[in-house]
């Protein structure tokens, strides 16, 4: 009996701690991500992640960061230019690459989705960071 009650217990366990780990998992990387977004990118996007409308697209419920997280993964790690839409607004600017490591654009991607208003809470891996090839 004893054995039995363990075992439900060891299981209860593991069904709550599993999705618990990965959200410190995100909160985590969230905080990180935060650091490396005030010093790589507050310039252009600013702390509201409001951008400038005409120049500097806006992260705060943009419909391209949230749509097309591989393609922002592709921007932020080799560098964006061209026309592109962001809330029905035309850009055509340049974006440099960060020159970031694949475990600081995981951290800043899961910093953009969940600030500014943002919400996802889908955690972006180094590894899903690293799977994005320049020519894809
Ligand atoms: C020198 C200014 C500049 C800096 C610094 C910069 N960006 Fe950008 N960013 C841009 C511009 C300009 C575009 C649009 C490029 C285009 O028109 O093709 C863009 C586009 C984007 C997009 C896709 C469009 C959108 O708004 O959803 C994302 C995501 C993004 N930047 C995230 C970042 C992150 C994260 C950093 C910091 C690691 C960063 N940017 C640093 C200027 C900048």
């Amino acid at each position: 009996m004893k054995v039995v009650a363990g075992f439900i217990c060891a299981a209860i366990y593991g069904l709550i701690s599993l999705p618990s780990s990965q959200n410190d998992e995100l909160t985590k990387s969230i905080s990180r991500g935060k650091q490396i977004y005030t010093e790589n990118c507050i310039t252009c996007h600013l702390g509201n992640g409001q951008g400038v409308k005409g120049t500097f697209p806006p992260l705060a419920n943009a419909d391209f960061l949230l749509k097309y997280p591989e393609k922002s993964i592709h921007a932020i790690k080799f560098g964006l230019q061209g026309a592109i839409q962001v809330n029905n607004e035309t850009y055509k600017g340049a974006m440099p690459p960060s020159g970031l490591e694949d475990d600081e654009i995981a951290d800043v991607m899961n910093y953009i989705r969940n600030a500014f208003g943002n919400k996802n809470s889908k955690l972006i891996t180094i590894k899903a960071v690293a799977d994005i090839k320049e020519k894809q």
